[in-house]
């Protein structure tokens, strides 16, 4: 496998590919790897010829406050455990060659980053789209693989690709889980052991959530209260948002039928926030 930190010898590593008729699948990542990235590895080997797996903390998709400094890192794990899923090369950008001086653009897409994530994080999905803009264009992808965990930045990527015409088949992952249901994330690293366990009300709340409406509880509004009322009823959990969206488009929705999302963003112990989401009627995307 090899470790490749300049963009200019990505890209000439990409083209070198690809003129030999071969494709290119990326796994774009912030690194710290947990089963859920190597999942996702895995499948971008299913559908490529060449796996790539980019390795880059975004600088501009974190907020004031926000966790830039302290993301959990380890890069020589994380090139390990690439290397064992058969990853192809890991590229590892420096900050500098990413945004050097001068540089002055931002890619921003509209009204679908302004719920959920989006209204909490201003600015974060343009540092998202920005990012991701210059990973598809610097490996060349033929096709990237993104988790389901993150759902607004699955349906942001596409979106964008759509609107700019990129030529690159985006593929969304199921979220992959831990024994308990707590979704893989590398900020779960930061929970000690009673945050762990508050931070199962989210996929409780989901599951709960499923059982009601598949009793016939097909209000929002109700579902809501109750999943609000589960999540507050354990200590130090902040709810950011408990929103009922269709999975198109991310608009509110009233009632729930087959498109309805339910997302969740808790905050637990005014530290680590966590998300989560889930279909409600249909097993696909289930929680
Ligand atoms: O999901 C992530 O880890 C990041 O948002 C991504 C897609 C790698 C862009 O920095």
């Amino acid at each position: 496998m090899r470790v490749i930190h300049s963009p200019a010898e990505m890209t000439a590593w990409s083209r070198e590919q690809q003129a030999s008729g071969l494709k290119v699948a990326l796994v774009p990542t912030m690194g710290y790897f947990h089963d859920g990235h190597l999942s996702l590895m895995r499948a971008a080997a299913g559908m490529a010829d060449k796996v790539v797996v980019s390795l880059f903390v975004n600088p501009i998709q974190f907020g004031p406050g926000e966790d830039l400094e302290s993301y959990p890192r380890y890069m020589d794990r994380d090139c390990r455990l690439a290397e064992q899923e058969g990853v192809n090369v890991v590229f590892a950008p420096h900050s500098s060659e990413m945004y050097p001086d001068g540089f002055q653009t931002t890619v921003s897409v509209g009204r679908i980053t302004r719920h959920l994530c989006g209204r909490s994080r201003p600015g974060h999905f343009d540092g998202v789209a920005t990012v991701v803009t210059k990973l598809f264009h610097i490996t060349r992808a033929n096709a990237a693989v993104f988790g389901e965990k993150d759902y607004q930045q699955l349906a942001v990527i596409r979106r964008l690709v759509v609107d700019l015409d990129m030529d690159v088949a985006v593929h969304g992952h199921p979220i992959v889980r831990e024994a308990d249901g707590l979704a893989m994330s590398s900020r779960n690293s930061y929970l000690d052991r009673d945050e762990r366990q508050t931070a199962l009300c989210l996929y409780e709340s989901l599951a709960l959530a499923r059982r009601a409406a598949a009793s016939g509880v097909l209000e929002a509004g109700e579902l809501a209260s109750r999943v609000r009322e589960h999540i507050l009823s354990r200590s130090g959990t902040e709810i950011d948002y408990v929103s009922f969206v269709d999975y198109r488009t991310l608009e509110p929705v009233d009632r729930i039928d087959a498109n309805t999302l339910l997302a969740l963003a808790v905050k637990i112990n005014s530290k680590v926030r966590l998300i989560d989401n889930s279909l409600l009627l249909t097993e696909e995307g289930a929680a």
